[in-house]
């Protein structure tokens, strides 16, 4: 309904004088729909006007007359509520739609560039959770920009560099087998990694050996830089098999090493502009103004560490790539870095710190369980996904036998029911993921919104009307001029479909992609609520020809939808 706050606030000036945009902060969604579509609280004026709240709002009802949009006022209480002229407004509402109106796209962007960080998982380490997180937030975060008329640059900012290398290297020399690594090389590798430090337990001269061998690494030696090459080879390429899944893509792969000739340009110009302390023999910046620990800069042997290549691939994104917005898409648990990291940006004298967020995001348990990579028993990423395709295609064959192409269909259920359980519950909760529950047919699901989507095709289908991209926005004209009563279920999906473009807006000012996935399903739940109310396709011709029209706008918003959250939408289920 905020769609129609802009025009009711014009209609309420001329009566009352107050500032059309004081009225639109104002306004409110009565809480029950029988208290008519929007609300005006009257206390804010009962100073000025010196008045009782419940005098003003019977003086503003009063005053009202029916006119074009409003089809009266009635004070209850403090509030004034308003009834909309629900034709009007479902034909505006449908024309929204229809021509695009801010619904799916606006241009507040205005092809400025933004960099957002997202996925980012460690080479030769499983996948975890929140890798996975990363990457579907992160995606929907991405679409959501771009539909704002942003220039979005997708970066996956692989961990493929530190002394982590040095351990894998020398337990791969000493325990690793080429073939078993090949064919299962996120697995093997972590297993080496274990094994080192079980190793080292007893033969710490090991961690010497690893030392000496990321020295080695660090200083250009061709053999061991091929057999590093080779390790990310062979993790991207696993990696790459969990994105085909998803549906994720980057337009940029740079790992952390892709930084290690950019760093010393970013020690001399924090040297230069004098930021750089010794403290304990290592450089950090100090961080005492806004009481946070010192930044560690360079260790005492010289090493670079991640904030130093977390500052060298921010000015790269900035002064290279042209990103004036700069977003990370990590977990809660690296709050503390990037607070240092956009502080130091802004010691620098960066006027884009200002810009960069860190868009955390809580913790997800598996089936009630922390996903453990201690003694290398990791749950696979893949394989959930795996299942949850599998478990999909097993509920698709009992309810749809003769369904053409089951497995595309069974893989965008499976893997929309794991990304939607992700993103509908606000980022920044922990959350349990239970693959039973992500899967279901009905409640809050991803399968849920998918199938509202393909029954809203089916019915279009059968009517003869689905084609792609074309609305039969005239059939409302034919009813208009015949029909004047809309009924509830009617009215309550036109007022879900309303708030499409206000609730897009807002998911990319905060960020969050659950305003958009709980709006998805307050519009399918009316949908569904119509649907079963409402016959559509034995309708007489011209309310026949409105509930199509609605059916098609449904569809086309639940497919935006789910095109923005980053799941796919098959025409049938
Ligand atoms: N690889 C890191 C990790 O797994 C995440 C990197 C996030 N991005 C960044 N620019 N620091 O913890």
């Amino acid at each position: 309904m905020q769609r129609f706050y802009t025009q009711l606030a014009q209609v309420l000036h001329t009566y009352t004088q107050v500032d059309p945009n004081l009225l639109t902060s104002l306004f409110e969604i009565p809480p029950d729909k029988s208290l008519g579509d929007i609300a005006l609280p009257c206390f804010r004026f009962s100073k000025e006007w010196k008045k009782a709240p419940q005098a003003i709002a019977q003086e503003i009802a009063s005053q009202v007359t029916h006119e074009s949009l409003i089809e009266r006022a009635v004070a209850q209480g403090p509030y004034v509520n308003f009834y909309l002229t629900r034709k009007i407004a479902l034909t505006e509402v449908l024309d929204d739609v229809v021509q695009d109106r801010g619904v799916f796209t606006s241009n507040r962007g205005n092809s400025q560039t933004v960099a957002v960080d997202l996925s980012s998982p460690n080479i030769a380490k499983p996948f975890s959770m929140g890798h996975l997180r990363s990457t579907v937030i992160g995606t929907a975060i991405s679409n959501l920009l771009a539909s704002d008329g942003y220039n979005v640059l997708r970066i996956n900012h692989l961990g493929d560099w530190g002394t982590q290398f040095g351990k894998i290297i020398v337990a791969y020399h000493a325990w690793g087998d080429p073939v078993l690594v090949q064919n299962n090389p996120i697995t093997q590798l972590n297993a080496l990694y274990v094994k080192f430090h079980e190793e080292a337990l007893a033969h710490p001269e090991l961690e010497d050996q690893a030392r000496a061998t990321f020295k080695r690494l660090e200083d250009g030696n061709e053999e061991d830089l091929a057999l590093w090459r080779w390790m990310i080879d062979v993790s991207l390429a696993e990696f790459a098999r969990m994105y085909t899944l998803l549906g994720t893509t980057f337009t940029h792969n740079l790992g952390e090493s892709f930084y290690n000739d950019k760093m010393d340009a970013v020690v001399a110009e924090l040297l230069q502009k004098n930021l750089l302390v010794t403290s304990d023999g290592a450089e950090v910046v100090m961080l005492d103004d806004i009481s946070l620990p010192p930044c560690l800069i360079r260790r005492s042997d010289g090493a670079t560490l991640y904030a130093t290549r977390d500052l060298a691939a921010a000015l790269y994104r900035h002064k290279e790539l042209g990103a004036s917005h700069l977003y990370y898409v990590v977990g809660n648990e690296q709050k503390l870095h990037f607070q240092q990291i956009f502080h130091v940006l802004s010691l620098l004298g960066y006027d884009f710190a200002a810009s960069c967020y860190h868009i955390a995001f809580g913790m997800m348990r598996l089936d009630g369980r922390k996903m453990s990579t201690r003694k290398g028993q990791v749950v696979r990423l893949e394989d959930v996904v795996q299942e949850a395709i599998s478990r999909a295609r097993a509920i698709i064959e009992e309810k749809n036998p003769t369904l053409h192409d089951v497995e595309h269909v069974a893989q965008a259920i499976g893997v929309g029911a794991v990304i939607f359980n992700d993103l509908k519950t606000n980022r920044l909760h922990d959350i349990d993921f239970s693959l039973t529950n992500a899967v279901a047919f009905d409640g809050e699901t991803g399968p849920y919104v998918q199938y509202t989507h393909a029954r809203a095709c089916s019915v279009l289908r059968k009517a003869n009307v689905l084609q792609e991209d074309v609305s039969p926005s005239s059939m409302v004209t034919s009813w208009q001029n015949n029909h004047s009563d809309i009924d509830d279920p009617t009215w309550n999906l036109i007022k879900e479909i309303s708030k499409a473009s206000a609730t897009r807006l807002r998911a990319i000012d905060e960020a969050d992609p659950s305003l958009i996935a709980k709006h998805v399903l307050d519009v399918c739940q009316a949908f569904n609520y119509f649907y079963h109310e409402c016959p559509i396709l034995t309708a007489e011709a011209p309310v026949r020809a409105l509930r199509l029209a609605l059916t098609d706008a449904t569809r086309v918003i639940i497919r935006a939808s789910l095109v923005l959250l980053g799941l796919q939408h098959p025409a049938e289920i």
